[in-house]
């Protein structure tokens, strides 16, 4: 961190996730990193997360915790709203209050999906689930709150320590011959580590009193893997990068629509985000989805 009186004391919440992950490892150069995640912190009782920050006196809050269960959030809509739109309130006022900067991540799925064109931070939100419409009251609570605030709206995040799009797809390769995947959904696919690191970036990138700097930077933006893909094209690509091809007995990958798979949660169509305006205000931008997946891939044994 340059400038003067970086943060010493960095509070991150969610260690154990797909980004909180990564984000305990390119935060701790910056300064002393506090890493919590459920069950030390259960952050669906948001008055913890006030104890949580009160005692940790951060100067930097990154919450990388969210209830992303998508489809159970349909019916366990109180707990999904209580972790991701009431604590983030509750985070913004102890960062306001204690003149504490707070990073703060949403999702595309705060957009209906109806634009062929990728939506930009002016674009109006209509969830079209739970989970979206509690990650957007998260987004208006801090934006209400105000103070030095970053929310960064991702899409379609990725790790291959955890379970999501890139392991299931893998799986599924070892076990199905014909692999029906959905070509109607369109989105960008951003890898978790990359994520963290431009985090990580843009914070060393402030200079001056970085209180400062934050403070007229402070807002929100789209930032995301480059380009965008559907689900199939993305499957297409993980399984040409499969360091294990004679593993799989997938044979065809066939196109399906979403209206095959009913789920309890309506999913967005195309919810591609567009990140310039991340990048014009921070030099900074995810690399392409398909050479991002290529390094995330080069790690797997
Ligand atoms: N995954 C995606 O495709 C995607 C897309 C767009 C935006 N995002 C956003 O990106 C951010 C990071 O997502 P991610 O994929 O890294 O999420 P993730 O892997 O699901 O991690 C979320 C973390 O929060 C923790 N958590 C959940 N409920 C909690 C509670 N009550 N108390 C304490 N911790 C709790 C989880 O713990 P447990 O594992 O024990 O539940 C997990 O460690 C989130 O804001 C998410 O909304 C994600």
């Amino acid at each position: 961190m340059t400038g003067e009186g970086g943060p010493r004391r960095i509070l991150l919440l969610g260690k154990f996730g797909q980004l909180g992950w990564e984000l305990n490892r390119t935060l701790a150069p910056l300064g002393e990193v506090i890493a919590l995640d459920y069950p030390e912190v259960d952050l669906s009782k948001p008055e913890q997360a006030r104890q949580v920050v009160r005692d940790a006196q951060p100067q930097l809050i990154v919450n990388a915790t969210a209830y992303t269960a998508v489809d159970r959030a349909e019916v366990e809509s109180d707990v999904a709203s209580a972790v991701n739109a009431l604590t983030p309130a509750v985070l913004a006022q102890e960062a306001l209050a204690s003149k504490a900067v707070l990073i703060h991540y949403s999702t595309d799925y705060v957009f209906d999906g109806k634009q062929n064109h990728p939506y930009v931070e002016t674009d109006t939100p209509h969830p079209l689930g739970a989970y979206g419409q509690s990650k957007l009251e998260g987004e208006r609570n801090i934006q209400q709150v105000g103070g030095n605030y970053l929310i960064l709206r991702t899409s379609w995040v990725y790790s291959l320590r955890r379970d999501s799009f890139v392991t299931k797809v893998l799986g599924w390769a070892r076990q199905q011959t014909d692999l029906r995947v959905v070509d109607d959904q369109i989105s960008n696919p951003t890898w978790a580590r990359m994520l963290a690191e431009a985090t990580s970036l843009l914070l060393a990138r402030a200079s001056g009193d970085w209180l400062d700097w934050l403070h007229e930077r402070a807002g929100l933006y789209h930032l995301a893997g480059s380009g965008f893909t559907s689900r199939l094209d993305w499957a297409r690509a993980i399984l040409l990068n499969d360091p294990r091809p004679a593993e799989q007995l997938t044979r065809r990958i066939l196109p399906a629509a979403t209206a095959d798979f009913p789920t309890p949660a309506q999913r967005p169509l195309f919810s591609a985000l567009n990140c310039d305006r991340f990048t014009n205000t921070f030099d900074l931008r995810l690399p392409n989805w398909e050479q991002a997946l290529k390094l995330a891939m080069a790690e797997l044994p």
